[in-house]
């Protein structure tokens, strides 16, 4: 990226992304191209530190007080570790709904520290970024897992070795390789289905997991879409988290009835996301998902994009 100094002013879009990727709990997820969240930071004399002056899109939902807001967070842990109490004031444009399992939070975390940081005419690199975003996470949900803002942050496909440590790293495919999301107007909330889960798990169920997740890694590194749909299986989390979205079965029935590679919960939920070898069974497994959630009375709302391998955007900048 070119950097202009002395800016005044930058907007952000940061993407959603799908978490998990079926067996992957808490070490795997992919950015998307749509939907995503718009934030903006500007130098400002009006005041000294940070204030979010600004919320659009989920008005009366979201704190606008900094120690409250994901992003309002991670922002502040990202001036305090410059030790910058310069004046910027945020704004926040939600372009997605909380609670739908899109990483949400974190594609505002995502955008807030990568548009302080450029204000600031970008002292850290875009990885070093991730710490802070996901402390936007914490407040949010509970813990910092970043299977949502690594991808966001990062682009493509990313695993989570270690979150203690921030050891993550892409999986470059080389097919390509098409998401569909559909959202149903229902929120959940991530901590909760985090609370419901089991603690202990059988040895055999283990193996499975992580079984798929080696398969997983491998047929993603090898462009194998046959590996990629065998192994696209949650053995652990999908079968406890499933039955608080409604008319899930049927969705995802309908997903595979299309040809794609594999579906399953995006996230926490309530998204059920499918991939693709090809566009075309991409927009009929969207159309079939959608269709399922109708039958059942619940409004929704379908994505369909490539693997997002940007990242954030700057969007202006003056
Ligand atoms: N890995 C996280 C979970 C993603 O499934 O709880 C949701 O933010």
């Amino acid at each position: 990226m070119n950097l202009k100094d002395n800016l005044e002013r930058v907007k952000v879009f940061a993407p959603a992304s799908v978490a998990n990727v079926s067996c992957g709990f808490d070490v795997m997820g992919f950015a998307l191209q749509e939907p995503g969240d718009v934030i903006v930071a500007s130098h400002t004399d009006d005041f000294d530190g940070l204030k979010i002056v600004q919320v659009t899109g989920e008005e009366g939902m979201l704190p606008t007080s900094v120690e409250e807001n994901t992003a309002g967070v991670a922002a502040q842990m990202l001036l305090d570790y410059l030790e910058c109490d310069a004046g910027i004031a945020l704004e926040i444009h939600k372009k997605m709904p909380l609670g739908s399992g899109l990483g949400s939070s974190a594609a505002s975390s995502v955008g807030a520290v990568v548009a302080v940081n450029r204000l600031l005419g970008a002292p850290l690199a875009d990885k070093e970024l991730l710490q802070f975003a996901a402390e936007g996470e914490r407040v949010a949900c509970g813990t910092a897992h970043l299977d949502n803002v690594a991808p966001s942050l990062m682009g493509g496909i990313i695993f989570i070795r270690d979150q203690e440590s921030v050891d993550v790293f892409g999986l470059a495919c080389p097919k390509p390789l098409f998401a569909t999301v559909v959202h149903p107007q229902i929120e959940i909330n991530t901590e909760d289905t985090r609370n419901i889960l089991r603690r202990d798990i059988s040895l055999k169920k283990a193996v499975t997991q992580w079984g798929n997740v080696g398969g997983l890694v491998a047929g993603l590194l090898k462009g194998d879409y046959d590996l990629i749909s065998r192994s696209l299986h949650d053995e652990i989390i999908e079968p406890v988290r499933s039955v608080l979205i409604p008319g899930f079965d049927k969705v995802k029935e309908a997903a595979i009835k299309a040809g794609v590679l594999g579906s399953g919960i995006s996230g926490s939920g309530p998204s059920v996301f499918a991939l693709s070898s090809t566009i075309e069974q991409a927009v009929d497994a969207g159309k079939g998902m959608q269709q399922a959630f109708d039958e059942i009375g619940l409004d929704n709302e379908c994505y369909i994009s490539k693997v997002n391998e940007q990242g954030p955007q700057i969007l202006e900048e003056h």
